[in-house]
């Protein structure tokens, strides 16, 4: 048997299963939330709840979406707003980061990152908007972004090119909100460790020996900031993107030059 939420606060985190987004909804659950974790995995999803449940006692409901598809991103934030009565929170994690050259990239690939990383985020976005607005009682949006917004990556021209625009879209989103007391932010991570990930030991420890900071991320990093831009702190910041990054995109850690 779950607990009502302490807060009252109904959060939803795509990609919620795995990763990044399977912390934020972790920490969401311990600050009180009830949170929808809504991911294409649905089994993981569902696996994710479970263990969140039993380690917090918090209400999670797990549903399987396709951020990539309206029909499906529509059922879903209408099931998530019947089962929880309300969204006060949104936050647009899921994300793909393939990595091919720009010579060798098939349209599908770019096509699937720009689709999941953008589209997706616009789909899920207009659909918790329009609820947030119709309530009248305001609401927050966190959308994931990158380092790679900012930063170059060979290998990741597409996926580069996607997180830049949801920085744009972040401000754009801002103002349209605004009078409706929505504020929306992006937060951008820098290397961070997550289970399962394609990306090399070499290019992990090139990125880790040239982290100011000297390691990688985990995902509670990402949740705590996240946790702020929700909370009652932040309420004066809206079209902005928090880095966190370990100073990776403040420059390179060399020694003095003289
Ligand atoms: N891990 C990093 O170093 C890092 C760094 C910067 C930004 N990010 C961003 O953080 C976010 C999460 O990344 P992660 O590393 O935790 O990845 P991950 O692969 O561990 O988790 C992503 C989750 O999103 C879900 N997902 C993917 N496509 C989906 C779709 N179409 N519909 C619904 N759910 C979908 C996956 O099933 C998965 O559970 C992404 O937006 C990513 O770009 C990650």
């Amino acid at each position: 048997m779950t607990q009502r939420d302490r807060s009252g606060r109904v959060v939803m985190v795509t990609g919620g299963a795995h990763g990044i987004g399977r912390g934020i909804a972790q920490a969401f659950a311990r600050s009180g939330a009830s949170v929808v974790i809504a991911d294409r995995r649905e089994r993981e999803a569902e696996r994710t709840a479970e263990e969140i449940e039993a380690d917090t006692g918090a209400e999670i409901l797990p549903i399987g979406v396709d951020v990539r598809d309206a029909a499906s991103v529509e059922a879903m934030v209408a099931r998530a707003a019947a089962e929880l009565r309300q969204i006060d929170v949104l936050v647009n994690n899921a994300g793909i980061y393939p990595n091919t050259l720009v010579v060798d990239m098939t349209e599908d690939e770019w096509d699937a990152v720009f689709d999941t990383n953008v589209k997706g985020m616009f789909l899920v976005s207009r659909a918790v908007a329009q609820r947030m607005i119709e309530r009248g009682a305001g609401g927050r949006i966190v959308n994931i972004s990158s380092g790679a917004a900012e930063s170059g990556r060979v290998g990741a021209a597409h996926y580069c090119a996607s997180k830049a625009a949801v920085n744009m879209f972040t401000r754009v989103l801002a103002l349209e909100l605004a009078s409706h007391d929505i504020v929306v932010n992006a937060v951008g991570p820098g290397l961070i460790e997550v289970p399962d990930w394609s990306l090399s030991d070499e290019y992990v420890s090139a990125l880790v020996s040239s982290n100011p900071l000297g390691r990688m991320g985990q995902p509670e990093d990402v949740a705590r900031a996240v946790l702020y831009l929700a909370s009652p702190e932040a309420t004066y910041i809206t079209g902005t993107t928090l880095y966190v990054d370990g100073g990776s995109l403040a420059g390179r850690p060399l020694p003095p030059s003289g």
